[in-house]
C-alpha cells in the first residue's frame, strides 16, 4: 500500500527536476567555487546564476541573497547580527515562533542588553497590530519586530505588508521568517518593505540543509561565519553547491506553478476540513482556518482519550504520516509551544495536516475512512 503523506509543513518530498539539476552538479561541477581554475569558475558562476534566480523571484538585488544552510541557520544570522551590528537594543516577537527564533532570542537575552518583548495573541495564534503600534511609537530604543508570515503548526498568518508598514513608520527593522510561505505566496521585497527573510528549501520541494536569506541592503551586517570569504565574506565555509543549484531550481518551480499548486492544495484542505466537520463531532480547528491562514496547514484538535492519545500512531500503522505540531528535533514528543500558548488548560489532541501538491482526494477520502475506523465514538454517521 502506498503510504499517505500529510506533513508536509515538516518537510516536502524532492521534485524530479530539482533532483535530476542536483545529481547533473554533483557529477559535474566538482570544482571549488573558490577556485580560479576552470571547474572552480565553473561551479562559481553556477552558484551565481543560482543567486539571480533567487534574487529575480523574490524581487531583490543580488547582492541581498545570501545562502545558509538553511531557516534556522538564518533566523539565527538576523537576530543575532542585528544586535551585534545594527545596535538592535529591542525585539519584538511572539511566543508562537519556531524555535529556532524562540531559543535564538533566550540565548540573546542571557548574553546581551537587549530587551526581548512578546506580543500578545489573541485564541487564533493572532496578533494584536495596535500593541505592536502602541510599543512602537516608543522610539528611544533600536528595534527589530520578528514575527513569522505563517505559523507552521497552525497556519495563523501575520498581513506582512501591514506590519512591514507600520515597521517602516516608526524606523524598526522587520524580519519575518518566510519559510513556511517562500514560494507559496507571491513575497516581493521591492514591493514589500521589509529588512529581513528567511528561506528554507525542503519546505519548498527541495533538498535539505540549504536555505537562504535576503538582507535589505541597507542593513549592513558583518560576517556571522568567520573562516572564508564565500557569500562575500558573510558565510565562510566551501558553499553547498548541488544543494544551492537545487534549491533555485526548486524555488523557479514553486514561483512557475504557484497558483496551480494553491488551487489543488487549497481544494484538499477544504475537503478535509469539511469532511472533519459533516463526519465526527466534538472536533475543533485551532488557528484561523476562515481567515487569514496558510493553504497547506489543518490542525485539528480532537477530545482527550486513550483512543485520540495514539491517534499519531494508529494514523502511521495504517500508512498515513502526519504530525502532533511541528516536527520535532528531539524526537521525544513534549506536546506543542505553539497549542500550549494558545490553548494552556486544553487537554485535547492536536493533529496537524499539511498538505502537497502530491495529495489526492483519493487520499483524503481515505484519511476520513480511517479516522472513522480508529474513533468510531466521535463518528456522527458510521
Ligand atoms: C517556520 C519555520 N521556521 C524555521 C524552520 C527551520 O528551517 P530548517 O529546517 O531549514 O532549519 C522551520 C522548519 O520546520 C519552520 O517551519
Amino acid at each position: 500500500m502506498n503510504r499517505i503523506f500529510l506533513d508536509n509543513a515538516a518537510t516536502t518530498p524532492i521534485d524530479e527536476a530539482v533532483l535530476s539539476v542536483m545529481t547533473t552538479a554533483l557529477r559535474e561541477n566538482f570544482g571549488n567555487p573558490s577556485s580560479i581554475h576552470a571547474e572552480g569558475r565553473s561551479s562559481r558562476a553556477a552558484i551565481e546564476q543560482a543567486r539571480k534566480a533567487v534574487a529575480h523571484y523574490i524581487g531583490a538585488s543580488i547582492g541581498e541573497i545570501f545562502f545558509t544552510s538553511g531557516g534556522t541557520e538564518s533566523n539565527n544570522m538576523v537576530l543575532k547580527c542585528a544586535v551585534r551590528d545594527l545596535g538592535v537594543q529591542r525585539v519584538i516577537s511572539s511566543p508562537i515562533e519556531h524555535h529556532c527564533v524562540l531559543h535564538t532570542l533566550q540565548t540573546l537575552q542571557k548574553t546581551t542588553e537587549v530587551e526581548i518583548v512578546m506580543l500578545s495573541l489573541d485564541e487564533k495564534g493572532r496578533i494584536d497590530a495596535q500593541e505592536l503600534e502602541q510599543l512602537l511609537k516608543d522610539e528611544s530604543r533600536k528595534t527589530m519586530v520578528s514575527l513569522m508570515h505563517s505559523n507552521n503548526e497552525i497556519g495563523t498568518m501575520i498581513d506582512l505588508d501591514a506590519i512591514a508598514e507600520l515597521c517602516e513608520s516608526y524606523g524598526a527593522y522587520f524580519h519575518s521568517d518566510t519559510v513556511q510561505t517562500m514560494g507559496y505566496f507571491p513575497i516581493n521585497v521591492s514591493k514589500t518593505r521589509i529588512g529581513f527573510l528567511s528561506g528554507s528549501a525542503h519546505k519548498f520541494y527541495g533538498p535539505k540543509g540549504v536555505g537562504f536569506i535576503y538582507i535589505n541592503s541597507d542593513n549592513m551586517i558583518k560576517p556571522f561565519v568567520d573562516g572564508g570569504s564565500q557569500e562575500r565574506n558573510m558565510r565562510g565555509g566551501t558553499e553547498n553547491l548541488h544543494g544551492i543549484i537545487g534549491l533555485a531550481k526548486a524555488l523557479e518551480l514553486a514561483y512557475e506553478n504557484r497558483e496551480k499548486r494553491q488551487q489543488k492544495i487549497q481544494s484538499l484542505k477544504t475537503y478535509l476540513k469539511e469532511g472533519l466537520e459533516s463526519n465526527f463531532g466534538d472536533i475543533q480547528f485551532n488557528g484561523d482556518p476562515e481567515g487569514l491562514s496558510h493553504y497547506k496547514v489543518l490542525s485539528v484538535s480532537f477530545p482527550a482519550s486513550p483512543k485520540s492519545d495514539l491517534l499519531l500512531l494508529n494514523l502511521d500503522i495504517a500508512g498515513i504520516s502526519v504530525s502532533g505540531g511541528s516536527a520535532c528535533s528531539s524526537g521525544v514528543d513534549t506536546g506543542s509551544h505553539v497549542i500550549n500558548a494558545l490553548h494552556p488548560e486544553s487537554s485535547r489532541k492536536t493533529i496537524r495536516f499539511s498538505f502537497s501538491y502530491h495529495n489526492t482526494l483519493e487520499e483524503i477520502k481515505v484519511v476520513l475512512a480511517k479516522l472513522k475506523e480508529i474513533m468510531p465514538e466521535l463518528a456522527l454517521v458510521s
